[in-house]
């Protein structure tokens, strides 16, 4: 059976130009699927595919004299491109200096992100390893300041209404069936959270999204693996920090706005099209903080095994 998205659930077709083909196999050899097989010096189909098709498009990537197509899955033959060439690619310094410059960003200028710029961070996100073809990441863009004000004043009176979840009788109730370290995690951040996005918004302070003149919401649909949009979301804000914006990720409006009524209707209003399992909001913007320094972080740990 095919593997069903939010986009499709058919397996994509296999067009072979037998003319063309020349049998050197690398379509064989760089299928992801297992489905193309050498018959008589020359590619066929395979009876025995994994899957079906799933439009990864190596095939044709691979294929030196344009013998294979693939069709179906959102993919087409029109979507291979020539690769930039290996010169205009930056090297690890120039990327690691990009990284290293990158801070979270929760002031911003009063300023508009270009629509160019808004264009461009989408289609590098959209280069992002995207889990099974085709991606089944969404992407809302609220795309001015007033937006993504409404949509902080709105969030805030909707969490308002979920108050209860941080209270002291709902976590002892919860203790036992969350466990300790999220027993400790809900008091120490989750329940000032609520505290701090929905008093500061009623005096007038934006702590949720900053009002931000720019920001993104990368979800799934119920189909995809959780990681793909936080995947997609990383490399929009590695995007929008080469484009000399600031940026920041936002973890505290998706995980609030799946499992209840009230957040269906949140969704709904906001054309959020599924509640998903993981999901990030990345705000962009014109930096106001100009950083003099930078701060050395690790990982909590990094094992090699000998
Ligand atoms: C998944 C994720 C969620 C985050 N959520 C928020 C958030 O809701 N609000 C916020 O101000 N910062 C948020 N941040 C930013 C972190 O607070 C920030 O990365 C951290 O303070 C380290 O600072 P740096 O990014 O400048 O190194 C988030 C970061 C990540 C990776």
């Amino acid at each position: 059976m095919p593997i069903p998205t939010s986009r499709t659930k058919n397996k994509a077709a296999i067009l072979i130009d037998e003319s063309l083909c020349t049998g050197c196999g690398k379509c064989v050899d760089s299928c992801s699927d297992f489905d193309l097989e050498m018959f008589n010096g020359k590619v066929r189909e395979s009876a025995n595919p994994v899957f079906g098709c799933i439009a990864c498009g190596n095939c044709m990537m691979v294929c030196p004299t344009n013998a294979i197509k693939i069709e179906g899955r959102c993919l087409t033959a029109g979507d291979i491109f020539e690769l930039p060439a290996k010169e205009s690619v930056s090297d690890y310094k120039s990327l690691l200096s990009l990284l290293q410059r990158r801070r979270s960003i929760r002031e911003f200028k009063d300023k508009a992100v270009e629509p160019e710029k808004i264009n461009q961070i989408l289609e590098a996100a959209q280069t992002a390893p995207m889990g099974i073809p085709p991606s089944d990441v969404h992407v809302l863009v609220l795309e001015n300041k007033d937006q993504v004000h409404r949509f902080a004043e709105e969030y805030s009176v909707f969490l308002k209404g979920m108050r209860w979840f941080a209270s002291n009788w709902f976590l002892i109730l919860m203790r036992p069936f969350w466990g300790k370290a999220n027993d400790e995690m809900m008091r120490s951040f989750i329940k000032p959270i609520f505290g701090v996005y929905v008093d500061k918004m009623e005096k007038g302070e934006n702590w949720i999204n900053y009002d931000a003149p720019l920001a993104m919401y990368f979800y799934g649909s119920p189909y995809a693996d959780p990681a793909d949009p936080i995947i997609a979301a990383t490399y929009a804000m590695i995007a929008g920090e080469s484009l000399g914006l600031g940026t920041c990720m936002l973890g505290a409006i998706h995980p609030f706005i799946q499992n209840s009524k009230n957040a269906e209707k949140f969704r709904k209003k906001w054309g959020v099209k599924y509640k998903s399992r993981e999901g990030l909001f990345v705000v962009f913007g014109y930096p106001k903080p100009n950083f003099k320094k930078g701060v050395k972080r690790s990982f909590a740990d990094i094992a090699f095994v000998r």
